[in-house]
């Protein structure tokens, strides 16, 4: 590939559209332009090859902008088959920023990409990688073990996806010897974005695995309860409109799990007009969402009245064949965890004379032996990138602030840092926030010198303890 033509996209004439749709976002995302403006002048990342394997949105490329004008050299692929929003891509790579992402990738196809986007010319790895789910971290992570003797990919798969990655790395092994500890020598870090991701880093830091400091972004007081919770309560609804056209209101819809995810999609359909029963398996959030005044009951004791369903627990099986099987005829089944396992759609699949039929990309009617039916959106992938844009601007500026300041931050600390997983300081949190206050005409009270001596806290913050929740 030469520089004009490494990257691997949907349709390059797409770029002018994404352009006229990036600078929109751009309006609605203060923090990371303002990032931009206090930092593009010394570059922090000078050079520095950053890997992202994170949605390719149109609010994805304002990052990928922003990291390239602090003076990183970026590669990018999308971390789902389905959320790649292809005239992003389109201006991405148009502006001679590799990419590989396109709509409707195959699970193949999504690993090679996630190969590509974290190979640099003369085969050398990223220095820093922008993860999302920890896809990128798991390919190097095995690649690594592999060279150092793993037998894993020999073992069974356990799911077809686990053995296209399996088959990757033995392609890798055989074409690449001594790739992936070439790739870990130059790994300096990696910031991941999301709940699910941050779950793999914490699993790897306690079985002693993790090869580099981590900083666990989606804890940042303003992404997981800011992106998780209000996006979350404005495209969850979008991604149903743009699938089923469905009336919301007086519907009974079920959402399962009641943590920041869940608790954005609740509020999201009672404010429809939905009557919403909430499922948990913690005694704290389930007395939150019932404090809320939803009902909180088990998913059994909905099937035959529940009219749509959504996972968001970022847990496996959550909605069984057996629950699918006994669900009110032509019921809405949808996930907005970030991986598919939430719903048994494999197992849907082979149920003895299910017929499925395609309404359209990411909307699939499933019809059962006895006559009744559902239908399945994005395939159980996450529904709202699926099926709709993902989250609006505004709210990602948050999360991509953290995500822009966590690289900085590791580059900055490269030799101070153990490889543990490290949240950004509340300072810097609250930086992110006062980013974001102007553009909607917040005015802040500033404490007086006697209020702050009186609380114990300076008086420009940090002004809560590590223990409070918000
Ligand atoms: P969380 O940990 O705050 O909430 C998950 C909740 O599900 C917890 O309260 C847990 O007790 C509950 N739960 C677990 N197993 C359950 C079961 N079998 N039945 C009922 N409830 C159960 O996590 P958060 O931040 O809400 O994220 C959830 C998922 O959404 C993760 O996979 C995360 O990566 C993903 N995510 C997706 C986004 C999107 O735009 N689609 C945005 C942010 C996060």
């Amino acid at each position: 590939n030469t520089p004009d033509t490494d990257y691997k996209i949907a349709d390059i004439s797409l770029a002018e559209f994404g352009r006229k749709e990036i600078d929109i976002a751009e309006h609605e995302m203060p923090g990371l332009m303002s990032i931009r403006k206090k930092y593009a002048p010394s570059a922090p990342l000078k050079g520095v090859r950053v890997t992202g394997s994170l949605h390719m949105t149109i609010q994805t490329a304002v990052l990928i902008e922003t990291l390239k004008d602090i003076g990183a050299d970026v590669r990018w692929a999308s971390c789902n088959i389905f959320s790649t929003q292809d005239h992003a891509a389109a201006a991405i790579a148009a502006s001679g920023t590799p990419v590989f992402a396109w709509k409707g990738e195959t699970l193949e196809e999504y690993w090679d990409c996630t190969l590509d986007a974290l190979t640099f010319p003369g085969n050398k790895g990223p220095e820093l990688v922008v993860d999302d789910g920890g896809d990128v971290t798991l390919l190097i992570h095995k690649g690594y073990e592999l060279e150092n003797g793993s037998k894993w990919v020999d073992e069974p798969a356990s799911s077809h996806e686990e053995q296209i990655i399996k088959n990757l790395l033995k392609r890798v092994a055989k074409e690449r010897p001594g790739f992936w500890h070439s790739v870990v020598k130059d790994w300096k870090g990696v910031s991941e974005e999301t709940t699910t991701g941050v779950h793999r880093l914490y699993q790897m830091l306690e079985a002693g695995k993790l090869l580099v400091p981590a900083i666990n972004v989606n804890d940042s007081v303003t992404k997981s309860k800011f992106d998780n919770l209000y996006g979350c309560r404005e495209s969850l609804a979008d991604g149903l409109k743009r699938a089923m056209d469905v009336m919301l209101a007086g519907k009974l819809a079920v959402v399962c799990g009641y943590g920041d995810v869940g608790k954005g999609c609740a509020h999201s359909l009672r404010a429809y007009g939905s009557r919403v029963v909430v499922t948990e398996i913690d005694p704290i959030n389930a007395l939150q969402a019932s404090m809320e005044g939803f009902e909180v009951n088990t998913v059994e004791s909905t099937l035959g009245r529940g009219d749509i369903y959504v996972t968001t627990t970022g847990n496996k099986d959550v909605l069984t064949v057996e629950h699918l099987k006994s669900m009110k005829d032509q019921a809405i089944v949808c996930n907005i965890g970030h991986f598919d396992n939430e719903i048994q759609v494999d197992a849907l699949h082979k149920v003895e004379g299910v017929t499925k039929v395609n309404i359209k990309p990411q909307v699939d009617k499933f019809t059962f032996k006895g006559g009744s039916s559902i239908f399945l959106l994005a395939e159980g992938r996450l529904v709202n990138l699926g099926c709709a844009t993902g989250h609006p601007s505004f709210v990602m500026s948050n999360s991509f602030s953290n995500q822009t300041l966590a690289q900085i931050d590791l580059w900055a600390n490269k030799d101070r840092y153990e490889n543990k997983v490290y949240i950004l300081p509340k300072k810097l949190d609250e930086e992110v926030a006062r980013l974001h206050l102007e553009k909607i005409g917040v005015k802040l009270t500033t404490l007086t010198k006697d209020q702050a001596a009186y609380l114990g806290v300076p008086v420009e913050g940090p002004y809560k303890p590590e223990h409070y929740r918000y």
